[in-house]
């Protein structure tokens, strides 16, 4: 079975890839990034719009993954804005000196400077699409704390500063499969693979199967 992913952020084809693998799909890597206006109000109409972008282009069952750091003290900033929350008015623009994921961290710590509150959760939301009318959402949500500075050199974008509730670690300083276990992703995943096994007999599963 293979899936093209509706993505080019490295970070999220590495894992996607990762967990995909041993449920015996091959992720396809579009060539080419198609400029997708995120002009949605949440992670579902996110993602939507990206897998039909990218389905619209290559006209295969296409995978979409539309996720972010949700701040509840910060009125659920950076929320969809997550990859760009550097350069947003709100909150006061942070300068990138040496790439968008540095700039990203120095704005929410400079935010929750003093703030007890800390709470945060990653949320992912994947859109599995076969057609432009035939689609399936699932999602995934980890909930923790923002450390008071980075830790780590795992994963990518907000892991350095997030530490999974019940851990001290940060997210970027946990395994590969550790991280997988208990990520917002990885849980999206899994009911991703959860609700094609149910519906195995469905025209859907035998539309993902037969790519
Ligand atoms: P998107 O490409 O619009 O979905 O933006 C996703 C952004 O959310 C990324 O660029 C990261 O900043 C952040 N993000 C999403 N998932 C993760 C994760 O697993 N770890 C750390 N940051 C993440």
């Amino acid at each position: 079975m293979k899936l093209l992913l509706a993505t080019r952020n490295v970070g999220k084809i590495v894992e996607i890839s990762r967990m995909l693998k041993p449920l015996g799909v091959d992720v396809i890597q579009p060539e080419e990034e198609i400029p997708v206006e995120e002009r949605g109000k949440s992670f579902m109409e996110n993602a939507y719009l990206k897998a039909l972008a990218y389905f619209k282009r290559y006209g295969i069952p296409t995978l979409a993954d539309d996720s972010g750091l949700v701040v509840p003290s910060l009125e659920g900033y950076p929320g969809i804005y997550s990859s760009r929350f550097y350069s947003l008015d709100w909150g006061g623009r942070e300068e990138v000196e040496t790439g968008k994921d540095q700039a990203n961290i120095k704005k929410l710590l400079r935010l929750l400077e003093g703030n007890q509150d800390r709470r945060a959760y990653f949320k992912a939301v994947l859109c599995l699409m076969i057609e432009e009318e035939f689609y399936i959402f699932t999602e995934g949500i980890c909930h923790g704390e923002i450390a008071e500075s980075p830790r780590g050199s795992g994963g990518f974008g907000y892991d350095p500063i997030f530490k999974p509730l019940g851990y001290e670690k940060t997210m970027a300083e946990l395994s590969p499969e550790e991280k997988d276990s208990l990520s917002h992703r990885g849980k999206a995943i899994k009911k991703l693979s959860q609700l094609l096994e149910t519906c195995k007999h469905s025209i859907f599963y035998q539309k993902v199967r037969s790519t």
